[in-house]
């Protein structure tokens, strides 16, 4: 045990990441059953500050402050989740902790806020202990946050991420993710994603809970062979800056998502009569005006709509004039590709 580091405080700012080829479907170890690939957004941020103190009791204490009240059920999370990082950072459980975190969307917009929540604490529980200097701490920040939540694993880089391991990379691994930026085109590094909530009730079926119930789904094994397919045709396109195919893929990709669902056991529906008149109206849009501007979905009713930025004055007006009217109390999110997570303190 260090003793240098008997009390202090740390603070990180990381970003939420949206995924163009989605992670559904996992192990019992969280290891993902397909590679998934995602854009880091840069607005949609949870910031988590860790005030630690080594104890002299037996036990440790946790208390988790959540958007500056005490949170018992996220408290609760965290102590199981402490208790399975045990072996991979050994020295935590010395320390009492004091967990302040918020977010920085609005509460209740209905954005996955795991993505950000874990990895902005894997990377607050790491730096306790170690300074985060080369892309190894990275990687093994990456892997603790994957066991927090899968995808969170992918928000610890800039720009983009890749997690799960796949020929098509040698570097790839199911453990952790990692930097997917220099495969990107520059076009790509100028991507702008605008979030309509087109509802901000909290999901009936979380998930995690989806995850599960993949694994008797009767698509699953065609599901992660279409996966595998869909990332070896959106590298190139990510290369070489083919805007084209990849909307193709993107749309792809949400539209199996959410279809994957409803083909569950049992199968449940997240989109809301407004997702479908959203998507009718992008694909009009595309259609009459030809510019580069595709969607995709999380596992939740809102849309995020995907464009490079030299076209966003056009289709920002089309989102204001055509969409907004379309989102609960015309919330819109407009976020981009981030730089990735930063360290405040
Ligand atoms: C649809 O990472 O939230 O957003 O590992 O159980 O915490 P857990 O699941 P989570 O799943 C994300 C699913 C998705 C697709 C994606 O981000 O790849």
């Amino acid at each position: 045990m260090n003793n240098n580091k008997m009390e202090g405080y740390v603070e990180w700012t990381s970003p939420s990441n949206i995924a163009t080829i989605k992670y559904w479907g996992k192990t019992e170890d969280q290891h993902p059953l397909n590679p998934s690939l995602s854009f880091t957004l840069k607005n949609s941020k949870t910031i988590t500050g860790i005030k630690y103190k080594r104890t002299r009791n037996k036990e440790s204490s946790l208390k988790v402050i959540y958007d500056k009240t005490e949170n018992v059920a996220f408290e609760k999370r965290i102590q199981e989740y402490l208790h399975k990082i045990k072996n991979t950072l050994p020295n935590i459980s010395y320390y009492d902790l004091e967990i302040n975190t918020r977010n920085t969307f609005p509460h209740s917009t209905g954005i996955a806020s795991s993505a950000s929540a874990f990895s902005a604490l894997a990377l607050c529980l790491y730096s306790i202990e170690n300074k985060i200097m080369s892309e190894e701490d990275l990687h093994k920040v990456s892997n603790l946050a994957r066991i927090g939540s899968g995808s969170a694993s992918r928000s610890l880089y800039p720009n983009a991420a890749l997690w799960g391991k796949t020929n098509l990379l040698v570097e790839s691994s199911n453990i952790h993710a990692i930097d997917y930026t220099k495969y990107l085109h520059p076009i790509f590094k100028t991507l702008q994603n605008t979030i309509l909530i087109i509802n901000d009730e909290e999901k009936k079926v979380s998930s995690s809970q989806g995850h599960q119930i993949m694994s008797k789904n009767p698509f699953a094994t065609t599901r992660y062979n279409q996966a595998n397919q869909n990332l070896e045709k959106i590298i190139p396109a990510l290369q070489t800056g083919d805007f084209k195919t990849y909307s193709e893929i993107l749309e792809n990709e949400a539209l199996t998502l959410h279809a994957l669902m409803m083909t569950s056991m049992p199968g449940y529906i997240l989109m809301k009569p407004n997702t479908l008149q959203s998507i009718e109206l992008i694909n009009e849009f595309k259609h009459n005006t030809n510019l580069p501007v595709t969607y995709t979905m999380d596992a939740g009713p809102n849309i995020h709509i995907q464009y490079p930025k030299i076209y966003a004055k056009q289709i920002i007006s089309f989102i204001d004039l055509k969409l907004k009217p379309l989102c609960k109390n015309q919330q819109i999110i407009y976020d981009e590709i981030g730089a990735g997570p930063e360290r405040n303190v």
